[in-house]
């Protein structure tokens, strides 16, 4: 690689990358990938291999912290998280000021920038590791609460207290999807499959919202600030916004007649801003990974708990048409996470309005590590140039003149 920090003082040369497609803004040692070759690890350890065999908790511990957690480690980081899981009871007059149809996406990037204001911790130059550790406990307990409750509101429902008995994904699922009149019954497949879900989003290196994570943080602005940042930054339909999307983008083709085919030629025609949702990133350029793993797990999920959904059909076939159309080929367009995590997140109860809330979910243990990351290494004030394209130097006209 070049050292460009070197060859600018040498030379005064500025780089142009929009985009920074090819621009490397760290050195990182979290997570790994390949986009040639469908490659991901997080710390070194395959993502299929994680996937399958651990749970959430244990990879935002590694993710975070570099290994993976002893036994004891891992009870005390998860008694540490199932201790936070409560809000400040002020913070629910919060709620209160939404609009009923506020996205929820709005709600928690407000909701975590409120965190700062009632923890005040984890920020400023000099960090104190253990108020480090104590706000990222607080951060990974208390956004279920805060995701769980912003769709109550939006339902009109009470909200429900987190319940320490449970486990990370079931209790969230409680609070989503309790009832205060009836035993509300955990099912083991949609937990399994949440589990996958928020394993596989956990982290992906420099995106779009690690990499504001790590900018916002660079000010040293507090951690609560950089992940709200990250928030926002997760979601437009470019990044995180995708997943709601696909779904959406499923439920027009079946309710027109299911005409897969017409949306690809849809999605190729330049003179409209159509793209088919799902499909492309900006590193894989062969399958994503992830997109293997849910695939499979929606498929087993939808089997399991009988649920025929006709959106699964569409998206297969237009998997099919678009991985033969040359466009798709030639610009190695694959299906991304995104092509099939709605449909799982529909088959386990999720409305389409939260996907991209149970991404940001997933992807916090990630943001953190990139945070942490950027902190421990001390790395400077993230401050890109540019290449000026403006007027030359004119003189001021007044008003009357102009
Ligand atoms: N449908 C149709 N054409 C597409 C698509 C698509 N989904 N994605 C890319 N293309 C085309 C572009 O029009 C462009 O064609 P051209 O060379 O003829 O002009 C070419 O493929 C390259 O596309 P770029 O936009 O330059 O690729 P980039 O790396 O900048 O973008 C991105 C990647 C944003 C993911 C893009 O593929 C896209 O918009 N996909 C749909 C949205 C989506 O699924 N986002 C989720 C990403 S994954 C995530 O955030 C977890």
């Amino acid at each position: 690689a070049i050292d460009i920090t070197k060859l600018r003082s040498e030379t005064g040369l500025i780089t142009s990358d929009l985009g920074y497609k090819s621009t490397g803004a760290t050195k990182s040692a979290i997570t790994f990938l390949n986009g040639e070759k469908g490659v991901l690890r997080y710390r070194g350890y395959p993502i299929e291999q994680l996937a399958e065999k651990s749970s959430f908790l244990e990879v935002a511990y590694l993710l975070i912290y570099g290994d993976l957690p002893g036994a004891d480690e891992l009870s005390k980081f998860r008694d540490g998280i199932t201790r936070h899981t409560l809000i400040h009871e002020d913070m629910k007059m919060l709620y209160e000021g939404y609009p009923a149809k506020a996205h929820p996406m709005g709600v928690l990037a407000s909701m975590i920038g409120a965190l700062s204001t009632f923890y005040p911790n984890a920020q400023g130059s000099e960090l104190d590791p253990e108020e480090v550790d104590l706000t990222i406990r607080r951060l990974i307990a208390k956004i279920t609460t805060i995701a769980a409750w912003s769709y109550r509101k939006s339902q009109g429902f009470p909200i429900m207290y987190p319940q320490n008995k449970l486990d990370y994904c079931s209790n969230f699922l409680h609070m989503m999807f309790a009832l205060p009149t009836e035993e509300y019954e955990i099912n083991p497949t949609i937990v399994k499959a949440l589990n996958t879900l928020l394993i596989l989003h956990a982290d992906h290196e420099q995106n779009c919202s690690a990499s504001t994570v790590r900018m916002a943080g660079s000010s040293h602005a507090s951690l609560y600030a950089a992940i709200t940042a990250g928030v926002c930054a997760l979601w437009g339909p470019l990044h995180g916004g995708a997943n709601q999307q696909v779904i959406e983008m499923l439920e027009q083709i079946h309710s027109e007649g299911s005409d897969v085919a017409r949306m690809v030629e849809k999605a190729k025609d330049k003179s409209s801003d159509f793209r088919l949702m799902g499909f492309g990133h900006r590193v894989y350029k062969n399958f994503d990974p992830r997109a293997k793993i849910i695939k499979k797990v929606a498929d087993e999920v939808l089997n399991e708990l009988h649920i025929e959904d006709p959106l699964l059909e569409i998206a297969k076939s237009l998997e099919e048409v678009a991985l033969n159309d040359s466009y798709f080929v030639e610009r190695k367009l694959y299906p991304n996470v995104d092509f099939y995590s709605g449909i799982l997140y529909r088959a386990i109860g999720i409305p389409t309005e939260m996907f991209t809330v149970m991404f940001a979910l997933g992807r916090l243990p990630g943001w953190i590590a990139q945070w942490k990351e950027m902190r421990d290494n001390n790395e400077p004030i993230s401050r890109p140039r540019q290449i000026y394209v403006g007027p030359n130097k004119r003189d001021y006209v007044d008003l009357e003149n102009r």
